[in-house]
């Protein structure tokens, strides 16, 4: 496996599980080679690709996360190695949005619709709600 950075020296971590099948009956889980493409994808990148042995995201295996330093969190499945540059795509636009969102516009197509299983604020979120 490629160079492993530091969570601390990136905007975002994308988590792989390395639990998920992908359907097939290889003995390989699909995790384990999506993080090593993304790790060589994103070797000059501020992102950081950290393995998970679950995402609580079975049903649409194989799964991947976003986690934003300070901003929001996002959990992706139907993931395949033919996603890496979309998934860095993805990655780098919640990387550069002041913000810390994930922005829809402009999003690759995985990220999106039946790709995108939930997202989550940060813990520090606050929407003004009338109660
Ligand atoms: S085994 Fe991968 S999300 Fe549960």
């Amino acid at each position: 496996m490629s160079d492993v950075k530091s969570m601390s020296d990136a905007e975002v971590t994308i988590f792989v599980c390395t639990n998920c099948r992908d359907g097939s009956d290889a003995d390989l889980r699909p995790g384990i080679a999506l993080i090593d493409a993304l790790r060589r994808a994103t070797a000059d990148k501020p992102i950081a690709v950290k393995p998970v042995t679950c995402l609580a995201n079975c049903q649409n295996s194989p799964s991947a996360a976003f986690s934003h330093r300070t901003g929001w969190s996002y959990v992706f499945g139907h993931l395949a190695l033919e996603n890496v540059d979309a998934i860095v795509t993805g990655a780098m636009m919640l990387a550069k949005d002041e913000r810390g969102f994930l922005p829809l516009r402009d999003r690759p197509a995985c990220l999106r619709g039946n790709g995108m299983s939930a997202r989550i604020p940060p813990f520090n979120h606050h929407e003004d709600m009338p109660i």
